[in-house]
This record gives C-alpha cells, structure tokens and sequence, in this order.
C-alpha cells in the first residue's frame, strides 16, 4: 500500500513516517518545510534502511497535489501537515486558517477528484476546550479554543464531519492528540523546534543543555496535585503506533470515527522537571511565573475507546519519555544541525 504523507517531514509525521516503512507500506512525503527540514527523512533511512520518496511543495498547491495523485497510485492520506504555534496564531490567523484549514480543504478536494478516500487527520484535545469533567472522553462536547490554532482544528473536524455526511465513501480518521513528547529511541530523530520552544518540555531539555538558561513555570496555584499544570504526556511513538492502527481501521470501516491518543495519565509540570532531571543527571533550574493566558488547569484523556476499536494502547511510561527526550537532545543538541 502506498500512503500520502503531509506534513512526513515534522515531529510526528517524520516518526509515523518511519512507523510505516518498517511496516512495509510505501511512503511519498510532502511538506513545504517551513517548520522542518528533510534531515528528518535522512535519519528515517538510516535507522530502517529504507526511504519515502520526498516532495518538496505544499498542501494549499492542488495543481501539485493532482500530479501526486497522477503519478502514485495512493491508497490513503496521512495529513500532518498544518501550522501548530498557539501564540503565533494569534498574531498571523489569516496564515493558520489559510494553511489548516484552506489546505485541508484542498487536499479533500484532490483526493475525491483521484477517488482516495481514506484520511487519518491529526486533530487536538486543545478542541474540548476547558471539560469539567476528567479524563476526557471522545463525546464530550467540544469546546470554544481561545486562539486561531485550536479554531482551525474544530473548523476542518466539522467540515470532514460534513463531508463524510454527505458522501458515504469517505472513511476518516480524527486522531485527538494530547501532549506528544519524546523521541525515538535510537536517539537520532526527535523534536526539533525553530527558535525558543513553546512546549514544556522541548523547553525542559533546552534548559538542561545549556541552550537556555531556566525554566518558567506558569502558574503554581491551580488546583492540581502541586498547583502546576496536568498534562497527558505521550510518546511520539506511542503516537506513531496509533496511526498505524487508525488507517488498518479505516479500511473496514466508513464515515467519521474520533479516538483519543493519549495515555490516560496526568503529570504535573513538577513531576517532569523532576522526572527529566532522574533521566538526564541534570538539574533544571526554574522560576514560577504568573499563569500563561488560555491555558486549563488539567487535561488527560480516556484512551479507552482506541483500546477498545482499535486494539492500541500507548506502553511508553513518562520515564521513557524523558530518557528518550534527553538521548536526543545531548546526541543533538542543535537538533538536525547538529
Ligand atoms: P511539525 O511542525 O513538526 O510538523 C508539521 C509539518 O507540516 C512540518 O514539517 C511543516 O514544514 C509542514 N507544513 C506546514 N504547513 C504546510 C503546508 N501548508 N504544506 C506542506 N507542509 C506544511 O508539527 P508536529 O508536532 O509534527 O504536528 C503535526 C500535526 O499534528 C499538526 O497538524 C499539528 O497541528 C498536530 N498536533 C500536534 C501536536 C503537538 O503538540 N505536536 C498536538 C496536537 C496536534
Ligand atoms: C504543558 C504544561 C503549561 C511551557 C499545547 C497546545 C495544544 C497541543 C499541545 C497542538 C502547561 C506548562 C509550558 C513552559 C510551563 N498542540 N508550561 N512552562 O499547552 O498543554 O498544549 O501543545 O495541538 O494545542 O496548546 O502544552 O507543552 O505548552 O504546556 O510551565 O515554558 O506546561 O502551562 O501546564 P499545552 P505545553
């Protein structure tokens, strides 16, 4: 089988990307790395002898995309590819809404023109908002995300949701992601953010390599176990994993389906400063700040029903994480750079 990546060359879709080489499936990338480079692929190839075929272009580009589809027989889509920096979403909306949501719209476009049904689309908890009730199940209802970010991954959900309604050959995948973090174990690919993270932990690691000089930390006095923030952490391949097994589902089935990928565990901030400090022997010095604007207080999920209909469940404990965070981190500091 034959599996449109967009966005392969990113933190998640280079490590399914690899999930699904050394599955068996033939891979054809495309991203406009404009929040990556194509080192990722290189390492892909040299931890499983194997490569995807990389196309350099972008998702809003139909003209482009209907050659894809002209010249590779494509199966099915894997659609990573997309802005994802809150912050900088609430200052550039007419970029986010233009590459999620406008290019979302015309890669459905040239799928139903090539007669490729098949979607697995990588949503966010960040749409259930703020839930009163934990963990969060996939009937909750969504929520109002608070930056154009979130506001772009409920507006292309709704409208896969539309189309699945109006054309019954779709089958699509809505993969609600909680916090991805880690790296592969091999300790040559993994997070590589541009500039200063936004992300608690590439920020951690940073700090731990001396790239920067300490830790904020937003907020001490939520009501949680410590007062900092609750996270459902999971590993990038955990996460990796889930794909795999969404796109096996969705050749059986047809219509919309939502699954959580998460662990269904909550760790505070300090529980990962702390549990990053064991992995590496570092320590990470830290300062609490005031809240950050927009955040809740705690997120975890109920990963029950991708156990249940999909038969994946993530394996990879918080330990894991920071020890594969960390071995990527000092094997690169500078990330694909170096
Ligand atoms: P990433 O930035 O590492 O990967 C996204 C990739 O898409 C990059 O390689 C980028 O160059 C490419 N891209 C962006 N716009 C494009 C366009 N218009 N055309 C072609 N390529 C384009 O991000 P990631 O962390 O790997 O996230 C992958 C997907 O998962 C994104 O859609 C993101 O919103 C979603 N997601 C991420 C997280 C997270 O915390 N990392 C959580 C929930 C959902
Ligand atoms: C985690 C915790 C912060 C940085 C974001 C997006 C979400 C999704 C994943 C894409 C919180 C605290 C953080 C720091 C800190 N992305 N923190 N100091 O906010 O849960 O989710 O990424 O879909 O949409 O909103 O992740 O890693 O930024 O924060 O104290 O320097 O760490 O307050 O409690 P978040 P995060």
């Amino acid at each position: 089988m034959k599996i449109l990546v967009t966005g392969g060359t990113g933190y998640i879709g280079s490590h399914t990307t690899l999930a699904l080489l050394e599955a068996g499936f033939e891979v054809v990338v495309l991203d406009n790395l404009c929040n990556s480079s194509d080192a990722a692929l290189h390492a892909v190839e040299a931890i499983c002898g194997k490569s995807a075929l990389m196309i350099h272009g972008d998702v809003c580009d139909r003209p482009l995309l209907d050659r894809i589809f002209q010249q590779h027989s494509i199966d099915a889509v894997l659609h990573f590819a997309g802005l994802k920096a809150v912050g900088e979403s609430v200052r550039k909306p007419l970029e986010y809404y233009e590459s999620n949501v406008c290019g979302s719209i015309t890669l459905c476009q040239a799928m139903a023109a090539a007669g490729v049904f098949r979607l697995v689309f990588s949503s966010s908890a960040t749409v259930y908002g703020a839930p009163e009730q934990m963990p969060i199940r996939e009937d909750f209802p969504t929520g109002t995300p608070t930056n154009p970010y979130g506001q772009s991954k409920l507006i292309i959900e709704n409208v896969l949701r539309d189309l699945c309604a109006a054309e019954p050959k779709w089958s699509i995948a809505l993969l609600r992601y909680f916090n991805p973090i880690g790296a592969h174990a091999s300790g040559h690919m993994g997070e590589d953010p541009s500039g200063i993270p936004n992300n608690l932990v590439p920020y951690i690691s940073q700090v731990a390599v001396g790239s920067l000089h300490e830790l904020s930390i937003f907020g001490d006095d939520y009501p949680t176990v410590d007062g900092t923030g609750v996270r459902d952490y999971i590993h990038v391949v955990d996460l990796a994993d889930g794909h795999l097994k969404a796109l096996q589902s969705i050749s059986t089935r047809s219509g919309i389906n939502v699954w959580n990928l998460g662990t269904g565990d909550g760790y505070s901030v300090l529980q990962v400063v702390r549990a990053f400090e064991q992995a590496s022997g570092r320590s990470v010095p830290y300062r609490v700040m005031p809240r950050r604007s927009g955040d809740v207080a705690e997120c975890w999920a109920d990963s029950s029903k991708a156990q249940k209909e999909l038969g994946w469940k993530a394996t990879r404990s918080l330990q894991e994480m920071m020890t594969d965070t960390w071995r990527w981190q000092s094997n690169h500091p500078r990330g694909y750079q170096g």
